[in-house]
């Protein structure tokens, strides 16, 4: 299968997400979505980075759940680990050894420039710990080590990609072409899902306000509930305008559950309430999520099949990460024992 894959060349993408908590509906637009659809036309890399989630010292039982839990949302999202790499990062220890030796290509003032761990520094003084600190590097080998052309990340993330290529860059100077310099994947739509109660905010999932976010595992009836308390504003018109926060953010998912464009929608809803479009809102997002929501609770109970295919995506992982990390230990000079 593998070579091929190698014979066609497709280009590789990859990304990871943390387990912290069940995704939004924002992280499934924005993210997730793009993922199954990227799978059928690249080769990809899928995974859970559940050691990026020791930086911030989760609770033991909850990271252990909540990394099962996520690998199997992905399965659930319909990758199939035959054709894609999906796996949980702790399971591949070719990553962290290789993030070791990125360490040491990695200068203290790039590290510390970094946006993220200067936020994470403040927001959790009391441990700020050199994992914080080396997360970038962590990252840059999750992505070089697959050869990875093209990696969707958000804004947040953008940074440490650019650290990344220049990583590979640099080690690329001193030692040859030993990797792939990853690009930033710019999908067909930057989707930017924001809150239901204060639409100039991103939608989080750690928001305070329970009706402010929708859990990709939402029931329908809570999707719609969530809908109809949706912060709007007096106008009651459909339409896609500045100031119109709320609708444009109501809008912008209606157009990525139903393919409609704006001009589309617009009409569509012409001379009708705001009660008629959230209710359709809400409809298209539950037809949208229902087939991921319906996978997830057939499978979660069945621990035995979802350890069974963590153990085959790691399999699959290590086989191929492992050249690039054999390569990098003979570039540097590591004495390999069994050339
Ligand atoms: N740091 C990313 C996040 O929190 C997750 C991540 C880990 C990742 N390794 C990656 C994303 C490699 C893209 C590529 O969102």
């Amino acid at each position: 299968m593998e070579n091929q894959q190698d014979a066609v060349r497709k280009k590789r993408v990859l990304s990871l997400i943390q387990p912290t908590s069940v995704p939004t509906l924002g992280n499934y637009l924005g993210a997730l979505k793009n993922w199954k659809d990227m799978s059928d036309e690249y080769d990809c890399v899928f995974g859970v980075a559940d050691l990026h989630a020791l930086t911030v010292r989760p609770e033991p039982a909850a990271l252990r759940r909540q990394s099962a839990e996520m690998f199997a949302l992905l399965i659930a999202l319909g990758l199939d680990p035959e054709k894609s790499i999906v796996f949980i990062q702790s399971h591949v220890h070719t990553h962290a050894e290789l993030s070791w030796i990125l360490n040491c290509y990695t200068q203290f003032g790039e590290a510390a420039r970094m946006t993220q761990f200067k936020e994470k520094s403040q927001k959790h003084s009391d441990n700020i710990n050199i994992g914080l600190f080396a997360y970038p590097t962590l990252m840059a080998a999750d992505i070089l080590i697959y050869q990875s052309d093209l990696v969707p990340v958000g804004a947040d993330q953008k940074q440490h990609l650019e650290l990344a290529r220049n990583i590979a860059e640099r080690f690329n100077g001193i030692y040859g072409n030993v990797f792939t310099v990853p690009e930033p994947f710019i999908g067909k739509k930057g989707a930017k899902v924001m809150s239901l109660q204060d639409p100039t905010s991103k939608m989080s999932k750690s928001d305070t306000n329970p009706k402010a976010s929708v859990s990709v595992l939402d029931t329908p009836d809570v999707i719609v509930k969530k809908f109809k308390s949706a912060v709007t504003d007096s106008e009651a018109v459909v339409r896609y305008a500045d100031g119109k926060d709320g609708i444009n953010n109501l809008m912008t998912i209606y157009s990525c559950c139903t393919g409609l464009d704006y001009d589309a929608i617009e009409r569509d809803f012409s001379g009708k309430g705001y009660g008629d479009f959230k209710a359709a809102v809400a409809e298209a997002v539950i037809e949208e999520l229902r087939p991921l929501r319906e996978n997830y609770e057939k499978i979660i109970g069945d621990k035995a099949y979802i350890a069974s295919l963590a153990a085959k995506g790691a399999e699959f992982a290590l086989r191929v990460s492992s050249r690039t990390l054999g390569k990098v230990k003979k570039k540097v000079g590591l004495y390999l024992a069994d050339k």
